[in-house]
């Protein structure tokens, strides 16, 4: 046969064998009932690492759990969220799904959910390796989007290679789905760039108990050089007139009324500022940055003093940022290969010793009080923390004295190997407590009794510290936080930096709302802004609106605000997430209300906070993949009636002026995104 004819011939059976495949897609396609996941276009999916891959685990092996080999599936990391447009064309979703064995020697956990239409429909519970696969089956009638999610479990997604395994889908005849992610990606700016003319910013209100070290600085916007000053001082406080930091020592309790003022070429400003001379702090929600999310077990007494350098040199110390925390690793670590780590724990006298990064607490404390600022630490009830460093277990007078010793205002206490205690564990496995410490925290007393000492230990200093309990929400904390003397209580396990993590957080709030108050705040964990990465610096993979939206609800919560990034890395972006007075306004806001979603329209969550003037900040937020575009009247869900004018927060600018009765509010919110309103009644 010449080349000519092999050449024809191939050809000829190549067009018989696409007649023949084409033929059979045809028969298929007629009656098709089953659509694998795996079919489907999966690269739209966002997760914490890696590629969502198709058939394969996140490593490129074959797709395994508990022992058990699977052909098909997608293999990704949590956080992981994949959305399917199935427009009510689907009858069940059933799969397999389980922590892939490729992570042996590892301990990642993680919990698989389907939301319909944004509803919880399946939930695994958390898994971890070695749990064989569970079987998911979900009925679908009338669902338009399907999400696959995974979550960290609860203790960061460290080694959460995770596996939807055997995943497809019934359906009424369509052979396909489509996959979405229609978040757009580049940032853009909103926060106007503040007057030349000064403008006090931050809180309103101050709380210090009779006695205590007084530390308030007088932040301002606006061309420098600046000065302050201050009327109506009560007898014992000075300020500063270049720097406005306000210095000394209250002895009676009682509301004092301050009038600051700030001056510069171009003018000046005044503003009130309350003081309450009592037994509570932290009346407005903290304000700082914490060396977690960015930096987690490579935090060294160095980085801290840049960060808190660049809190003064990008500006943002003008906005009310206060707080400079070191999270854990400022200790001894039991078990760590790095020998910067691993020193005595604590003294003779049982005091507790920083390791070598950390060389002269009192230094840094004094360093950082220099520029203005307030610092903060970390430790846990247990004798381990969740880093393995050694906690306050039967030393918590010692280190409460060595905190205020050294100057510190701050302690995040972190439940960690508490577990231990309580079930009567030896104390050498700081990672295997980590489950038991749910089961054991379930129980109230047990779970308020090591936070109660603390607490106590803490209101015996001759100084301030802010308490902050971090317990991940277990037992209904927020049921009593107040009570041991916390100042504010995390309500969820860790963030990270994606929008599934950031999304159930948001939708867990509600809950625990009516417990905010002036001293007492529900902490949804710190801000992932910015170069984040828990030792591995990236960008936030939250995208920028869904960034407008995390700054946005953090605000509307009354949240703590901790940012969470590399401050050498600030950009542009992000800078100007961070320096809107006027949504941090709404954050900081005396009345210490946290909002609520009041209203649902679709994937459109209006969340509602009452502020001290009497006016409304108003969260619409987009948790769908769709741009909403409505005309909106139901002002009597938010509570307002009457006229009121309407304020975009993050453009400061404002947009109308309605009768509630007869007016409309066109809305178009971006996909994952806000619109930050504020609704004020005009006299
Ligand atoms: C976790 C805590 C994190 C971080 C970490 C340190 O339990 O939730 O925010 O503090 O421990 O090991």
């Amino acid at each position: 046969m010449s080349l000519k004819n092999v050449t024809r011939n191939i050809r000829l059976d190549a067009i018989a064998g696409l007649i023949i495949i084409c033929g059979l897609m045809g028969i298929d396609q007629l009656s098709a009932q089953t659509v694998w996941l795996d079919q489907l276009e999966l690269s739209t999916a966002t997760q914490g690492y890696g590629i969502p891959m198709k058939n394969k685990s996140i490593d490129n092996n074959t797709l395994t759990i508990a022992g058990k080999t699977f052909e098909r599936g997608f293999g990704s990391h949590s956080e992981s969220s994949l959305t399917v447009l199935l427009e009510g064309k689907a009858t069940l979703f059933t799969a397999q799904v389980g922590i892939d064995d490729e992570v042996k020697g590892q301990r990642p956990a993680a919990e698989f959910i389907v939301y319909g239409d944004n509803k919880k429909l399946w939930s695994s519970g958390v898994m971890r390796l070695g749990d064989a696969a569970r079987p998911c089956s979900v009925k679908l009638e009338g669902v338009q989007k399907l999400e696959l999610a995974v979550t960290d479990g609860g203790n960061g997604n460290y080694y959460d290679h995770v596996d939807w395994v055997d995943a497809r889908f019934e359906t009424n005849g369509v052979n396909t789905f489509k996959t979405y992610s229609p978040v757009a990606t580049v940032p853009y700016i909103l926060t106007p760039a503040p007057p030349a003319e000064p403008k006090i910013t931050g809180a309103k209100v101050f709380g210090v108990r009779p006695g205590s070290p007084f530390q308030f600085l007088v932040t301002a916007t606006g061309d420098r050089p600046m000065s302050f000053s201050a009327s109506g001082l009560p007898k014992g406080l000075k300020i500063n007139i270049q720097t406005g930091l306000i210095t000394g020592k209250l002895s009676k309790a009682g509301t004092y009324l301050i009038i600051l003022e700030a001056k510069n070429a171009k003018g000046k400003f005044q503003r009130k500022l309350r003081v309450e001379c009592g037994d509570r702090i932290a009346l407005t929600p903290p304000m700082g940055w914490n060396s977690w999310n960015c930096f987690a077990n490579e935090v060294s007494a160095d980085k801290v003093k840049r960060a808190a350098d660049e809190m003064v040199k990008s500006g943002l110390i003008n906005h009310g940022w206060t707080y400079i925390n070191i999270d854990d690793f400022w200790e001894n670590n039991r078990d760590s290969k790095d020998q910067s780590l691993r020193g005595k724990l604590r003294d003779e006298a049982g005091n507790i010793v920083p390791n070598s990064r950390f060389v002269d607490m009192k230094g840094l404390a004094d360093y950082v009080h220099g520029l203005g600022l307030k610092i903060g630490l970390y430790s846990s009830p247990g004798p381990w923390t969740c880093g393995g460093c050694v906690g306050s277990y039967d030393h918590e007078k010692q280190d409460a004295e060595s905190y205020a010793k050294w100057g510190f205002d701050y302690l995040k206490y972190d439940w960690c190997s508490y577990g231990n205690v309580i079930n009567g564990l030896p104390n050498n496995d700081p990672y295997k407590v980590s489950s038991l410490s749910y089961n054991g925290g379930s129980e109230i007393n047990t779970a308020m009794k090591p936070f109660k000492l603390m607490g106590e230990y803490l209101r015996q200093q001759p100084r301030d510290i802010v308490y902050s309990l971090c317990q991940y929400g277990m037992s209904d904390v927020w049921k009593w936080g107040g009570s041991v003397g916390g100042n504010s209580w995390r309500t969820t396990n860790d963030i990270t930096d994606t929008w599934s993590s950031v999304k159930s957080i948001v939708l867990d709030q509600d809950k625990s709302a009516a417990y905010a108050k002036p001293g007492n705040w529900n902490d949804p964990d710190m801000l992932v802004v910015g170069t984040v990465g828990w030792g591995n610096p990236h960008k936030s993979k939250l995208k920028p609106d869904e960034q407008y939206l995390h700054i946005s609800l953090w605000s509307l919560f009354s949240a703590p605000l901790l940012i969470g990034c590399d401050m050498e890395k600030l950009d542009d972006f992000t800078l100007n997430l961070l320096t809107n007075d006027e949504v941090i306004d709404v954050n900081q806001d005396p009345l210490g209300k946290q909002a609520t979603c009041v209203q649902t329209i679709g994937d459109l969550r209006i969340y509602v906070k009452e502020l001290e003037d009497g006016s409304r900040a108003v969260g619409f937020c987009n948790f769908g993949f769709e741009i909403v575009d409505i005309s909106y009247k139901d002002f009597d869900k938010l509570g307002i009636n009457g006229q009121f004018k309407v304020r975009d927060l993050w453009r400061q600018k404002e947009i109308a002026n309605i009768e509630t009765k007869t007016g409309q509010l066109s809305l178009k919110v971006p996909v994952h995104g806000v619109l930050l309103y504020k609704f004020t009644l005009v006299k």
